[in-house]
């Protein structure tokens, strides 16, 4: 809407760099919106500096700034176009109920801004991030083709997040207005330390300093329902009134660092795709087939009958295995001392593992090992029951999968890649399907997409393009606040 500061130009020169890969330009709209002021609401006095603005964005790297007049945006007036209603989920929390209107007149505009202007990828700030929800929702909901990226809230060095209704504040009100990111700030350091959060203590504090509390409310980040703090990523949002000036913030509470899970059938490129993606993300790939073929390999190799008990809870008593990540980035497996890295892959291996995978005291064993590795988060797993059993409050949750006739194909490459010898592709094409149901039909843990899972269906993608979609997916469940995606 203009008035642009340090926050616009963060999200500029978020949108150049990835206008580099892309050899596409940067358009800064400028456009205050009449449709998204209520009556009583700023909209004469909303800060317009269309000078300063242009020399901000063109600083930023921006190609082109587009200031276009209420006539350019509805031809004939506002009330001659359609006017879009936002779902009442996403409008029946934090500024919804105090801005009726608003965000209809936000997403109405949205879509004019969208359709003119055609852009691959929206920018839009994390500081409104109710509209950003509300923006992604409307994108999906329409299957308009852009990506959208939610960028971080920039701060000043006194904690207030950047805003352009800021510099209505006078010297003292500043000092109040403050109060509201010292709060938030404070809240995220007793998260961290596991204390409760009372917003009924906090609104105190923030009337104590002479202003009036909007809401100040948790709520799940993506579905703006109410939630406890103490479960995953929460949202903590505030709007607050000083004098005439309205402001909001928020802060997000999580006492780990993200998880992905990734699941899907044998043969659908998980482990290719999710150890690039967890690189690009920096955060640690986690193979936990590799833990299922090393115990195998155990099995295998010390002759144990898997129908002795005895003998299977002997061997997981003593049981020592480690992942590691080698000096040249892979990651090794070793089992009881011995690096098996290697001998995981074998066919002989491969034949006997999902086998392996359906005894209990084995995924029991296991399971726990990768809750543990889990604990402070960081982590992207790739198995069969990640989302479902392991990490069930995972962020992102993927279940990639594709035809059993690609991914037949795509294991012949593999193979011939590491000098192995191919089977028929028919051959091939039957053992996945021999897995498939064996993964799928087990009592404990079988394969299965988790309800909240996003499914992936990779055929004819190649390795970028699923990685690339990947990222996409993670921006979309993963505050950039939170963890910064260096893709861009
Ligand atoms: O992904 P992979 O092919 O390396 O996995 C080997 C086997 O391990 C697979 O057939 C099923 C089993 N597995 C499992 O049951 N649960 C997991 N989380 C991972 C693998």
């Amino acid at each position: 809407m203009g008035g642009l500061h340090k926050g616009h130009t963060h999200l500029i020169n978020a949108a150049k760099l990835a206008s580099r890969d892309q050899s596409a330009s940067v358009v800064v709209s400028v456009f205050v919106n009449p449709l998204q002021f209520g009556p009583k609401e700023d909209f004469q006095n909303y800060p317009r500096d269309i000078e300063s603005d242009f020399d901000l964005a063109n600083e930023a790297g921006a190609s082109v700034i587009w200031a276009p007049t209420i006539n350019d945006i509805f031809p004939g007036g506002p009330s001659s176009h359609f006017n879009l209603k936002v779902p009442v989920e996403l409008n029946d929390h934090l500024c919804g109920p105090y801005r009726p209107g608003h965000f209809n007149g936000v997403a109405s505009v949205m879509i004019r801004l969208l359709t003119i202007i055609k852009p691959q990828i929206l920018f839009l700030g994390e500081k409104d991030w109710q509209q950003l929800i509300i923006i992604r929702r409307l994108v999906e909901d329409l299957d308009l083709p852009v990506k959208v990226r939610g960028i971080k809230t920039i701060r000043d060095p006194d904690g207030m997040a950047c805003s352009t209704r800021n510099e209505k504040l006078s010297p003292s009100q500043r000092l109040k207005a403050v109060e509201l990111s010292k709060q938030l700030a404070k809240a995220v350091e007793k998260n961290k330390k596991g204390d409760s959060i009372d917003t009924n203590h906090m609104k105190l504090e923030l009337k104590k300093s002479g202003l009036t509390v909007d809401y100040l409310e948790t709520v799940d980040p993506y579905s703006l329902k109410i939630i406890n703090p103490k479960e995953k990523l929460c949202l903590l949002a505030g709007a607050i009134r000083c004098g005439e000036i309205r402001l909001i913030d928020h802060t997000f509470l999580m006492t780990r660092k993200p998880l992905v899970a990734i699941d899907g059938p044998a043969g659908a490129g998980k482990s290719t795709v999710t150890r690039k993606f967890a690189e690009k993300l920096k955060l640690l790939y986690l193979d936990t087939g590799a833990m299922y073929r090393a115990v195998t390999w155990l099995i295998q190799d010390q002759n144990v009958d898997i129908k002795d008990k005895v003998a299977l809870n002997n061997m997981l008593k003593n049981l020592d295995l480690k992942l590691e990540k080698s000096p040249n980035g892979d990651q090794t497996i070793s089992i009881n001392g011995d690096n098996v890295t290697e001998q995981i892959r074998t066919s002989g291996v491969t034949a006997f593992v999902s086998q392996v995978a359906t005894i209990s005291s084995i995924r029991e064993f296991l399971t726990k090992q990768q809750k543990s590795m889990g604990i402070n988060g960081g982590i992207v797993a790739e198995g069969r029951d990640i989302g479902t059993s392991v990490f069930p409050d995972a962020e992102l949750k993927i279940y990639l999968t594709a035809s059993s006739k690609e991914r037949a194909l795509r294991r012949a490459s593999d193979l011939k890649k590491r000098g192995i010898q191919v089977p028929s592709l028919e051959d091939l094409e039957n053992q996945i399907q021999q897995r498939d149901e064996l993964d799928s039909t087990r009592d404990i843990s079988p394969l299965k997409k988790a309800e909240d899972a996003i499914e992936l269906k990779t055929d004819g993608m190649n390795i970028d393009e699923v990685v690339e979609k990947l990222i996409e997916l993670f921006q979309s469940k993963v505050p950039e606040e939170i963890w910064p995606s260096a893709s861009y």
